[in-house]
């Protein structure tokens, strides 16, 4: 198992770079990120996705911003640096709406650095150094709670499962090491699984219109060598339907968790949801308790974000330079940094295009979520899980 390895962030104290995920799976190349404009821009544009690894990007983006020698002169104070703190964090809370990890991590890191600053005889030095304590905690702590989760996943699964040896699982979009600080969520769970030679198989949706799955959850599988297909979303009711007593659960991430278990997670989620209730195989939501949102009562609340319409009409990919037997070459920026990457268009021009990020499924359809504190469960004949209880009890 090599959890730990592939890793969407790395970060030391003044230095920040993330893989750059446009450009997967067929390069794997790190961008620096030392200013806010530039993870701002990473969040907006992609290049950095999924709820825990969004937060965390943001998050150290001013980490590093703060320490750098441009930016200290303008923190003398504890006042002066509170407030370039929480004008930071309210820029970086624009680059994305729906997953409430940012904005989670935003408000821990503001209260934190309030409270600091209440201190007598506080600096603006004192108040950096506790804003990179936090944010630097957040980073070591969503690979500790990835790892729980992955355990007590796998653990539940293993205890519903009634197949026989033959145990595979369904995942939709990207909830793995790329998507979090390290390890993954849904994908840890099947990394779990594994771990325990108890995974037969795994299959990942393409996961379009962004392709998460075929791009990111695929090469994750390739990776950590775990055998498994990719299938387009089209195809999961049709899977189900031929080998459905194979299939232990659809796994899946989150974006938002409502207090009443309603789930806010990528588009096509729902539908999957719908698919395994009929199949009567268990939907299993996995998410870190920084993606529950306590606040909102139900899932009628939550932002979805609509995405550009490019997103549907095209496809990008990398520009193939020479192909000699199976060996494909990808051409490269004059640079020589990047490859050099082409859109195709696969839509009739003219059409109109409907481009919602995420949907939301009902709580009614959610067998269990799972998170780092243990499986919330629904009291017996309930519809909804009451997130509010099992968190404040654990
Ligand atoms: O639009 P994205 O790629 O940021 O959406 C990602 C997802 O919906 C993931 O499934 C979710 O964030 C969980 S990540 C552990």
């Amino acid at each position: 198992m090599t959890g730990a390895t592939l890793q969407a962030i790395r970060y030391q104290r003044g230095s920040l770079e993330i893989i750059d995920q446009l450009l997967l799976p067929h390069e794997t190349l790190y961008i620096p990120i030392n200013s806010l404009a530039l993870g701002h821009d990473a969040i907006k544009t992609m290049k950095v996705r999924g709820a825990p690894a969004i937060a965390i990007v943001a998050a150290l983006t001013l980490a590093v911003v703060l320490v750098d020698p441009k930016t200290a002169p303008r923190l003398t104070t504890a006042q002066d640096a509170v407030a370039f703190v929480l004008e930071s964090l309210e820029y970086l809370k624009t680059s994305r709406p729906t997953a409430v990890n940012l904005f989670d991590a935003a408000h821990k890191l503001a209260k934190g650095v309030q409270e600091a600053a209440t201190k007598e005889g506080v600096s603006g030095a004192d108040v950096v150094n506790k804003y990179l304590e936090l944010s630097e905690k957040m980073l070591e702590d969503d690979v500790k709670d990835n790892m729980n989760i992955g355990k007590f996943g796998a653990e539940f699964i293993l205890n519903v499962w009634r197949g026989g040896e033959d145990l595979r699982v369904i995942t939709h979009c990207n909830t793995g090491s790329l998507a979090t600080a390290g390890y993954g969520t849904a994908l840890g769970i099947i990394r779990a699984l594994s771990g325990q030679q108890k995974l037969t198989h795994a299959y990942c949706t393409e996961t379009r219109p962004y392709n998460q799955g075929s791009r990111l959850t695929a090469y994750e599988l390739v990776y950590e060598n775990i055998p498994s297909t990719l299938i387009t979303d089209s195809m999961a009711s049709a899977l189900l339907a031929q080998n459905g007593d194979k299939i232990a659960a659809i796994v899946v991430g989150a974006d938002r968790v409502a207090a009443n278990g309603d789930t806010a997670n990528k588009i096509g989620t729902y539908q999957l949801a719908i698919t395994a209730r009929y199949h009567n195989v268990p939907f299993i939501v996995a998410a870190p308790s920084t993606s529950v949102d306590l606040n909102i009562a139900s899932g009628k609340e939550i932002h979805i974000e609509v995405r550009p319409a490019v997103e549907v009409t095209t496809l990008r990919g990398p520009v193939v330079e020479v192909s000699s037997g199976s060996e494909v070459q990808f051409k490269k920026s004059a640079d020589q940094q990047s490859v050099v990457s082409e859109t195709i268009a696969v839509a009739a021009r003219g059409i109109g295009v409907w481009n919602p990020s995420f949907d939301v499924t009902p709580a009614e359809l959610i067998s269990a979520v799972v998170t780092e504190k243990g499986v919330v469960l629904k009291q017996e004949g309930a519809k909804n899980f009451d997130m509010k209880a099992f968190l404040s009890s654990h």
